[in-house]
């Protein structure tokens, strides 16, 4: 834990890419496909590889007991910075932890969540298993399992939307590749990170695409303006409805797939 490899590009993250129309629709996808299988609040969420709390601070608004565990210190502090502008009673609902994936059960001393997250860091790791098998024991029986990975069927669309051709056609087949962000990054297929949690007790629900038609704009050089919220909320609703439906949701880059686990 002590390289921190998120410290590089905390800001550019946690800052650049969440505040960009992209950012913003990604933020309101997931929340709202969350909300179509939470229970109600309160109940706990635990959000392992949390970051700054993008994706379960809005939970925590809405009523929810959320632990958020990272092991960079560089991505806590900007959770510690950004949890500042919560009002009061939300940021009591929030604990934050240091701690990787691999000891998650650990780290909360094995509590039981209602819904596990873990949204964007199975493709940053060279193992994922051992994650999965600790997001999968984190969850209480009949609890949710979380999990947006990068979509290993649609690896050459950001190449190619870039004019990148040679690197687009020997991309089709390809599982990795240095991601926005200037790091390694691995894709998943829905089908088989599926199956992994079918195997470890939590049965797949439902899987959507976060964003497609923003993030081909953004890959082709078009500008849009973060601050015309209007047009935001405009585009997240179309990206809502298409991450919802084929042929849309399996052309996105990044997929939300969301499991229950068992009684047990
Ligand atoms: C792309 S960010 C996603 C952050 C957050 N989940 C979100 O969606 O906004 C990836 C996060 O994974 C964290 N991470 C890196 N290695 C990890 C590991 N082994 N276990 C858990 N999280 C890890 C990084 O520190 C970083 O905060």
């Amino acid at each position: 834990m002590a390289d921190d490899t998120w410290a590089g590009v905390a800001d550019q993250f946690a800052d650049d890419a969440y505040a960009s129309v992209k950012g913003q629709v990604r933020t309101f996808v997931i929340h709202q496909q969350l909300l179509e299988h939470l229970p109600a609040p309160p109940a706990t969420v635990l959000d392992v590889g949390g970051g700054a709390g993008h994706q379960s601070f809005p939970l925590a608004g809405a009523g929810y007991d959320v632990t958020l565990l990272d092991p960079s210190s560089a991505m806590l502090d900007k959770a510690r910075q950004r949890l500042q502008r919560l009002p009061q009673e939300a940021q009591g609902r929030v604990t934050l932890g240091e701690a990787d994936g691999e000891h998650a059960d650990e780290a909360v001393e094995g509590r039981r969540f209602a819904a596990v997250l873990c949204h964007g860091v199975l493709g940053y790791l060279e193992q994922p298993e051992p994650t999965i098998d600790q997001l999968c024991g984190c969850a209480a029986p009949g609890g949710l399992v979380s999990i947006m990975a990068g979509n290993a069927h649609a690896g050459a669309v950001r190449p190619a939307l870039e004019r990148r051709w040679d690197d687009a056609l020997a991309s089709f087949d390809a599982r990795s590749e240095i991601g926005v962000l200037g790091l390694p990054t691995r894709a998943d297929a829905v089908e088989e990170l599926s199956e992994q949690l079918l195997s470890r007790g939590v049965q797949p629900l439902r899987w959507y695409g976060v964003w497609l038609f923003i993030d081909w704009l953004d890959l082709s050089g078009a500008e849009l303006d973060p601050t015309d919220s209007e047009q935001v909320a405009a585009v997240a609703a179309v990206e809502l409805e298409a991450g919802r439906r084929d042929p849309y949701r399996r052309l996105s880059r990044i997929f939300h797939l969301v499991g229950r686990k068992g009684p047990s």
